[in-house]
């Protein structure tokens, strides 16, 4: 049989507890910079944040792998980002340096943001969704998303991108009261603007806390988990039903935790988890993952081998197909084709 979707929304089916014979895919990043059709339009909205904050070249944006590869999943373009941005904080992208902002390290600096309605500004995203629902095929799941407040935090702190999260160890650290004043109001804003999204159309929404696995156990419980979960706790008053996908990535053994917490429908793991703990997990929760994003840039055989493994090791439980992180710049989209079809093709 050579179908190559399972049945209507089989993304929301798994997260429901009802596994098909063939798990879903779609990719983080599935939309981005190695799709020409994506450059095009990139370039002619004139930069990243123009495409965000215009719902049409938003959506048309999002619908494009979709168009191209019949993913079962369609997640909002948009970016963790535009939240910090749209509570008052400066926000650049700037070509080979990524995100830019006016440093926040103090409870001072926090409150000369003053009390703004984010929604004002992210109005235009909700306007996305709601374009979306209208266009996206049947079969096709759509994801809202937000970055967990952690992971926001270490942009909006360093006021850029980086790999040690120095500033905002230094704050959290130094400064737990004050820290905590940031992150008490991530989480806020991160409930009101996800349910937004849910008011809008998103069928389900994912969490991504990229940096996450920076930070020891006692820091990553109180900075990670415990916002996490009061998000998804305050999500859940106003949507009690909307399926939640937390992206701790690099946290390790404390994938457990999630698990355990009964709070949270998915994990998505990161490519360094080994398969004998992910099925552990699965025994507790839906896992989602792990192919390592450069397999897509090599593709061939080693593709190949490397996406058999992961759905003979995982397709037989509850599970979605997704990398460990972003697809990368680089990817050649023939390799993302044949990923989606011997994905779809496979039985369990
Ligand atoms: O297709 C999708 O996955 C949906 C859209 C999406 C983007 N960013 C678009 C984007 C999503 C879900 C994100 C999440 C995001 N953004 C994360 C968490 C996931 C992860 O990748 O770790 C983080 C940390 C960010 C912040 C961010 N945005 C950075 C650090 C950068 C620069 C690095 C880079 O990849 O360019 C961005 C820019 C960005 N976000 C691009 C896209 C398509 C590239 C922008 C461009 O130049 O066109």
């Amino acid at each position: 049989m050579t179908t190559t979707s399972t049945r209507p929304k089989s993304l929301l089916s798994v997260l429901q507890g009802d596994t098909g014979p063939r798990p879903p895919i779609w990719l983080m990043r599935q939309a981005g910079r190695y799709l020409p059709e994506y450059r095009e339009l990139r370039a002619r909205a004139g930069s990243f944040l123009n495409l965000c904050y215009n719902p049409v070249h938003a959506a048309e944006v999002t619908l494009q792998p979709i168009r191209r590869f019949g993913f079962d999943a369609s997640i909002l373009f948009a970016d963790i980002l535009l939240l910090p941005n749209a509570m008052g904080q400066q926000l650049d992208y700037r070509e080979g340096e990524g995100p830019v902002m006016e440093p926040i390290r103090s409870v001072e600096a926090l409150k000369q943001l003053g009390e703004r309605d984010i929604h004002a500004t992210l109005a235009p995203v909700y306007e996305t969704v709601r374009l979306l629902r209208k266009a996206l095929p049947e079969t096709c799941t759509l994801i809202g998303f937000a970055g967990a407040p952690w992971t926001v935090a270490t942009y909006m702190v360093e006021g850029r991108g980086g790999n040690d999260q120095a500033a905002a160890k230094t704050w959290a650290y130094g400064d737990p009261e004050g820290f905590q004043v940031l992150i008490d109001r991530l989480v806020d804003a991160t409930i009101d603007y996800l349910s937004k999204q849910v008011e809008a159309g998103a069928e389900v929404v994912q969490i991504f806390d990229t940096w996450a696995g920076a930070l020891p156990e006692a820091d990553f419980r109180r900075w990670c988990l415990k916002p996490v979960l009061s998000i998804v706790q305050g999500l859940r008053e106003r949507h009690p039903n909307i399926p939640v996908i937390a992206f701790p990535r690099g946290v390790g053994l404390n994938y457990a935790s999630f698990a355990e917490t009964r709070a949270i429908n998915a994990v998505s793991l990161d490519t360094a988890v080994p398969m004998d703990f992910a099925r552990q997990l699965q025994k507790h929760i839906v896992v989602q993952g792990n192919l390592d994003p450069r397999y897509l840039v090599t593709g061939g055989a080693a593709l190949r081998r490397e996406a058999e493994r992961l759905l003979q090791a995982l397709g037989h439980g509850p599970y979605i197909f997704n990398l460990g992180h972003g697809i990368v710049p680089e990817t050649p989209p023939e390799n993302v084709a044949e990923l989606v079809k011997l994905v779809q093709d496979w039985r369990a």
